[in-house]
C-alpha cells in the first residue's frame, strides 16, 4: 500500500515545486510561490521518511532538531545577506550530496554499473567543489575573505589542470571502481578545485557565482537521484540546477558579460579612470534646494540603486512616494534587472516597504517614459545609469543596457560622494548641466526631502 502512496506524493510535491518556480517569477504571485514551495518540501520529505528501508527514525530526528537550531538564525538575516545566505544553504545542500555519494561509493563498490558509477562521479565532483566554492563566496561576501579578485600569473592553468586532473581520477573510477584508493583524491582535487575557482572572482560578482553555484548544486542532487534511484530527487535537482543556470544567464546578460568574464575576468578592481573624476564641474544642490524641483514636477521617476539598499532608505522613499502623490505628482520607479548586488533586490526592497507593485516599471518599458519625466531621481544608483555603456568602448560596462536617466528634464543624483560603483569606474552622467548631486546618506538625504516637502505642502 506505501509503495502506492509514496510515489503520488512525490507526484504532487514535483507539481508544487513546478507551480512555485511558476509564481516567483511574476511580483503579485511569489508569496503563493514561497508557500507551495514550502508545501512540496514538507510532501517530499514527509513522503520519503514514510519509505520502508527506514529501520530507525533516531538519527533522522537528531538531524531534524540540529537542521531546525542551524536553519531558523540563518532565515533571520537581513536582506542584504541574503547572498551569503543563500552561499551557506547551497554549501550544506552540495555537503550533503557529496556525502551521500561518497557512502554509497564504499557500500556499494565494486558493485556499480557504468551508469551508476558515473551518476555517482558526478554527484560527488560536482558535490564537493560546490560545497567550498559556496564557502568561500560565504567568507568573501561576510567579508571575513579579502573580496578583491586575488590573480596570479598561470592560474587558468593551474586551476584547469586540477579539473583535469579530478575528472580524470573520477574516469579512473569509472572504468574500474574497485580501485577504492583513488577516491579521497578524487574528493581532494574537487574540494581545492572549488577552492581555486573562487580566489580570483571579486566579491561584488559574487552573486552572479552563487546562482551558478546554485546551478551545480541542483545537478549534484539530480545526479544522485540517479544513484539512489529516486525520482524526486531527480526532478527537484532538474528543476534547481537549470533555474541557477537560467539565472546566472540573465545576470550575464543584463550586464552584458559572458561566463568566461565573470569567472576568470578579475572584474571589480577600481581602474584609473575614477582618479581623472576631481578635474570636472559637479554642480551639487542641498536636501532643501532640491525638494521644490521635486515638489513642482509632474512626473518622477526613482531609480534605486545599491546604495539605497546599503542606507537601508526603502521606507523613507516610501514615505517620499506619499509626500509626492500628495501633491499631485506622479511617480514611478525604474527597475534594472542587475540594480543592487542580487537578483529582484530592488523589486524586494521596495515591497517590503509597501510601494504599490503597478508603480515599478521595468527597464525595457520604462526608458521611453524618460524623455517626458521631469525629474530621474538616482538614489544610490550608479552603474546602471551611466551612458558610457552606450557609446563608450573601452568601458568595461560597454554594451551593458542601462536606465537612459539622461534623457530627463533634471537629472538628481543621491550618493555620499563622487566614488564609482560596482564596475569601479567614473559616472559622465554626475557632469552634465542638467545633473543635480545632493551628496549624503540616501536614507538621510531622502528623510531631508520629505521634510522640507511635507513643510512646503503644509504652507501651502
Ligand atoms: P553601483 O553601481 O554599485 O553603485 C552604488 C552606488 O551607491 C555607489 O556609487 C555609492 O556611491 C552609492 N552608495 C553606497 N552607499 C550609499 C549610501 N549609504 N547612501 C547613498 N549612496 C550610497 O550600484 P547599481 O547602480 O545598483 O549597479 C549595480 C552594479 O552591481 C552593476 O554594475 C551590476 O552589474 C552589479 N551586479 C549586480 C548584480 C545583481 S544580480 N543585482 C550581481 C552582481 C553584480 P557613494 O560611495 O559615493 O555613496
Amino acid at each position: 500500500m506505501i509503495d502506492k502512496v509514496i510515489p503520488l506524493i512525490y507526484l504532487a510535491a514535483a507539481a508544487s515545486f513546478i507551480l512555485a518556480l511558476k509564481w516567483l517569477s511574476a511580483v503579485h504571485t511569489a508569496r503563493r510561490g514561497v508557500i507551495v514551495g514550502v508545501v512540496g518540501m514538507a510532501l517530499a520529505v514527509g513522503g520519503t521518511l514514510l519509505r520502508p528501508e527506514i529501520v530507525s527514525y533516531r538519527w533522522i530526528a537528531i538531524a531534524f532538531v540540529l537542521g531546525t537550531i542551524i536553519g531558523v538564525p540563518m532565515a533571520m538575516m537581513p536582506m542584504t545577506a541574503v547572498p551569503q545566505r543563500t552561499a551557506l544553504s547551497h554549501a550544506f545542500g552540495a555537503l550533503a550530496a557529496a556525502l551521500v555519494g561518497t557512502a554509497e561509493f564504499y557500500l556499494r563498490t565494486p558493485k556499480l554499473d557504468v551508469f551508476t558509477m558515473s551518476a555517482l562521479a558526478l554527484e560527488v565532483l560536482l558535490g564537493f567543489l560546490t560545497f567550498t566554492a559556496s564557502l568561500m563566496a560565504f567568507g568573501k561576501l561576510q567579508d571575513i575573505l579579502p573580496t578583491r579578485p586575488i590573480t596570479y600569473r598561470g592560474q587558468n592553468v593551474v586551476n584547469l589542470a586540477l579539473l583535469a586532473l579530478a575528472v580524470a581520477a573520477g574516469v579512473a573510477l569509472v572504468a574500474s571502481p574497485a580501485r577504492t584508493w583513488l577516491f579521497p583524491a578524487f574528493g581532494a582535487f574537487a574540494l581545492v578545485f572549488g577552492v581555486l575557482l573562487i580566489i580570483p572572482i571579486g566579491g561584488a560578482d559574487m552573486p552572479t557565482v552563487i546562482s551558478l553555484l546554485n546551478s551545480y548544486a541542483g545537478l549534484s542532487a539530480c545526479a544522485m537521484g540517479f544513484v539512489l534511484d529516486n525520482r524526486l530527487l531527480i526532478v527537484a535537482g532538474a528543476l534547481d540546477g537549470s533555474s541557477g543556470l537560467i539565472l546566472s544567464i540573465i545576470m550575464c546578460r543584463a550586464m552584458n558579460r559572458s561566463f568566461a568574464n565573470v569567472l576568470f575576468g578579475a572584474f571589480g578592481q577600481v581602474q584609473a579612470s575614477a582618479a581623472a573624476a576631481e578635474e570636472r564641474i559637479v554642480r551639487s544642490a542641498t536636501a532643501e534646494e532640491a525638494a521644490p524641483i521635486l515638489g513642482n514636477a509632474g512626473l518622477v521617476i526613482v531609480v534605486p540603486g545599491y546604495g539605497m539598499a546599503v542606507a537601508q532608505a526603502q521606507h523613507k522613499v516610501r514615505e517620499l512616494f506619499d509626500v509626492l502623490t500628495k501633491l499631485g505628482v506622479v511617480v514611478k520607479f525604474a527597475i534594472h534587472p542587475v540594480a543592487g548586488r542580487m537578483p529582484g533586490h530592488m523589486n524586494v526592497l521596495l515591497a517590503e516597504a509597501d510601494i504599490p507593485y503597478d508603480r515599478l516599471v521595468e527597464m525595457d518599458e520604462v526608458n521611453s517614459d524618460f524623455a517626458q519625466a521631469d525629474v530621474a531621481l538616482v538614489i544610490g544608483a550608479n552603474d546602471v545609469t551611466n551612458p558610457a555603456a552606450r557609446h563608450d568602448k573601452s568601458s568595461p560596462i560597454y554594451g551593458m543596457p542601462i536606465l537612459d536617466v539622461d534623457k530627463a528634464r533634471t537629472v538628481m543624483v543621491i550618493k555620499r560622494s563622487m566614488s564609482p560603483g560596482f564596475a569601479g569606474i567614473d559616472n559622465e552622467l554626475y557632469y552634465m548641466d542638467r545633473t543635480l548631486m545632493v551628496f549624503g546618506d540616501a536614507k538621510a538625504v531622502v528623510g531631508n526631502l520629505v521634510k522640507e516637502l511635507a513643510a512646503g505642502a503644509a504652507a501651502r
